[in-house]
Formats: C-alpha cells, structure tokens, sequence
C-alpha cells in the first residue's frame, strides 16, 4: 500500500518474517479471538496456548459457554489467575447467545459493551476478527512506542496511553489493521522486551528515538507503584472421617466462585495458632482439637502478596456454618481435585 511510513513498512516486514504460529491466528474466528485476547491478558502467549485448547475443546462455540456451569469454567480457567476474566466471559456469552443470536458483535464500540471487554480487548477484537482500523494499546505497545517517540511521560496516566492511540490511528488505518497490531504486540513481546531488548535484531531500530538518544533502559516511564500490603495467614485443612473441609468464596470480589480452606489473617504479632483458630472458628463455627504446622506457601496477587502457614487440624467441636463464604462442604481427596482452585490453594492442597 502506499503512502505507508517506512517504518510501518518495516515492521509489517518483520512481522511477516517473525510471527509465531498461535491457534487463534491460524484460525481467526471471532469467538476464538474473543477467547484468546481475554486469555492473553496479563498472561503470556506460552501459558496461554494449553489453556485455549482446552477451553475450545470443551466449548466450541458461544452457545455452549453460554450454557455450561460456571464452576466449569472457572475450573477450566485454573491456575491462569485473574478469575474475574473468566466469569465475565462467561456473563459476555450469555448475552451475545440471547441477544446478538450467537454472533460476536463486529465493531470496538458494540463489544466495549460487553462484561470483560475494555478498550484494548475491543481494539484487539475488533482489529484481528473483522479488520476494524483501531490500535490496541497494551503494556507491551506503550513500551515499544514510548521507546520509539521518546515518550517520557507517565504511561500508566490514561492520557499518555489515548495520546499514542491517536499517534497510532493514521498509521494503522494504511495498513491491514490485525497485522499492524498483532505486529506490534508481537515487537514487543519478542523484541522490545522490558530487560534487554534486542535492538540489534529491531526494525524500528533506525528511527528509534530512546536508541539515539540512549533511553531505552529508562523508558517506559513508570510513576512509582505504592507498595502492596503483605499479609500473614494461618490456613486450615481439616480432616473428618477421611474428608476434607472446602469453602467456597462469594462470586463478586476477589476470586469469585473459586474454593479454598478456611484461614485467619494474622493480627499485630499474635501466634500463629492463635491466629489459626479465630479465623477458623470465625468463618466455620469450628472448634480446633489438633494442628500440626505443614508448610508454608506465599503468592503474590495484584494488589498485595501473602504468606501462608498451613496447618494439618482435627475438630474438637461445633458444627459448620458459614459466615464469610456461600457455602462449604466436606469433600474427598478426588472430589477436591474437581473443584475450581486458586494457585495458592492447590499448592496448600498438596502440602497435605
Ligand atoms: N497479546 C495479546 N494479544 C495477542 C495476540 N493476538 N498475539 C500475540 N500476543 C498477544
């Protein structure tokens, strides 16, 4: 095409030369589209690739997501974190089943509409399943293109992401809109990287204005991040008559819907079984006879990290009723593994 600058000529070149193979784009089908940028978020294309397959082979299509539990996929979503991502897929299903007769609807503003659906999956959608000229701005662009321009502004200010969107929109719309993006996406991913990038390998290298100016390694411009909470727990696995202990959390929140042991956050500098038994009989009613101090599993969530000290227990008395959780049951060790689990959890499971 022409009238195209040279370096968007480069980089389609390059990307024609460098693009992975990923199912989504050898099958480009609206709904996996669809699937696969709400998989990628947050989440790299390598962790990504088994997970799609084994959500499209369990759902094929809208209308079988549309109909299927929700546990279901939450635990087909296991171990990929950011669960609310599944659960609005899940909600974005149901309506384009019953209100757009299963069909995904075609531009960024009809999909901004839908659950878990913002400006860059839009974007991304819109651009790579019915070629809608709209650039995706993701972490990865705003490092490419706050490296390329020089951009020393703040990108996490919403301002410095709609200026290089609308930098963007005049190239894109010159170009064929889902290789443009996916280029860029790609350029970054490969090429671009935070640590090291590869400039030596980089066809945008010749008018990189952080290159000459030697900037790379202080772009992209990040304001200082507050520091998250650090939390202490004590979790509880306990065991009746061969059967484990399972609570499951309230669907709105942090890991809706998803299963996990009761626990108690650790107060001021109290002592951990202190801490074991107010929060187990809090959230379950339960007295504790036994702990036996298993292991200890930390994982860092979005907003704050955790460490938890798990406990192998025994109950002394009291019967279950829930306060802070929908529901729990007494499972056995084979209908745990059935259960949607966060990360953290699985690994307390397995400490047991
Ligand atoms: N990251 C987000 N969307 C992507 C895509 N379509 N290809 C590669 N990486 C991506």
């Amino acid at each position: 095409m022409s009238g195209r600058a040279k370096w968007v000529e480069q980089l389609l070149v390059w990307f024609s030369e460098h693009r992975r193979p990923m199912p989504w784009r050898d099958d480009p089908s609206p709904y996996r589209v669809w699937i696969s940028e709400i998989m990628l978020q947050q989440t790299q294309v390598a962790t990504v690739i088994p997970y799609f397959e084994r959500f499209l082979a369990r759902f094929p299509s809208v209308e079988s997501l549309a109909a299927a539990d929700s546990q279901e996929v939450l635990k087909l979503w296991e171990g990929l974190g950011y669960y609310s991502r599944a659960r609005n897929l899940h909600k974005a299903a149901a309506v384009v089943a019953e209100s757009f007769d299963g069909e995904l609807p075609r531009t960024a503003e009809a999909l901004l509409a839908l659950p878990g659906i913002g400006d860059y999956a839009s974007a991304a959608i819109a651009s790579i399943a019915y070629g809608e000229a709209l650039p995706s701005v993701d972490g990865n662009v705003l490092r490419v293109f706050s490296r390329f321009w020089g951009i020393e502004d703040d990108v996490l200010l919403p301002a410095t992401r709609q200026a290089v969107r609308e930098r963007l929109m005049p190239h894109i719309r010159k170009s064929n809109p889902s290789d443009f993006n996916q280029a860029m996406m790609e350029l970054g991913a490969l090429v671009c990287r935070p640590k090291s990038p590869d400039c030596v390998d980089c066809p945008l290298a010749p008018r990189c204005v952080a290159r000459s100016r030697k900037l790379t390694h202080l772009l992209p411009v990040k304001a200082r991040v507050a520091k998250v909470p650090h939390y202490t727990e004590a979790v509880a696995v306990i065991r009746r008559r061969g059967k484990i202990l399972i609570c499951r959390r309230p669907e709105a929140g942090l890991l809706g819907g998803l299963w996990e042991f009761p626990v108690g956050r650790r107060e001021g500098r109290e002592a951990m079984r202190r801490t074991l038994a107010r929060g187990v009989q809090r959230q379950t009613g339960l007295v504790l006879d036994a702990s036996e101090k298993r292991g200890t599993v930390k994982h860092a969530f979005s907003h704050f990290k955790v460490t938890l000290d798990v406990f192998a227990c025994t109950v002394l008395s009291g019967r279950v009723i829930v306060s802070e959780h929908e529901e729990a049951r007494w499972v056995t060790p084979a209908e745990l593994e059935k259960l949607p689990l966060p990360t953290a959890q699985r690994k307390i499971a397995e400490l047991v």
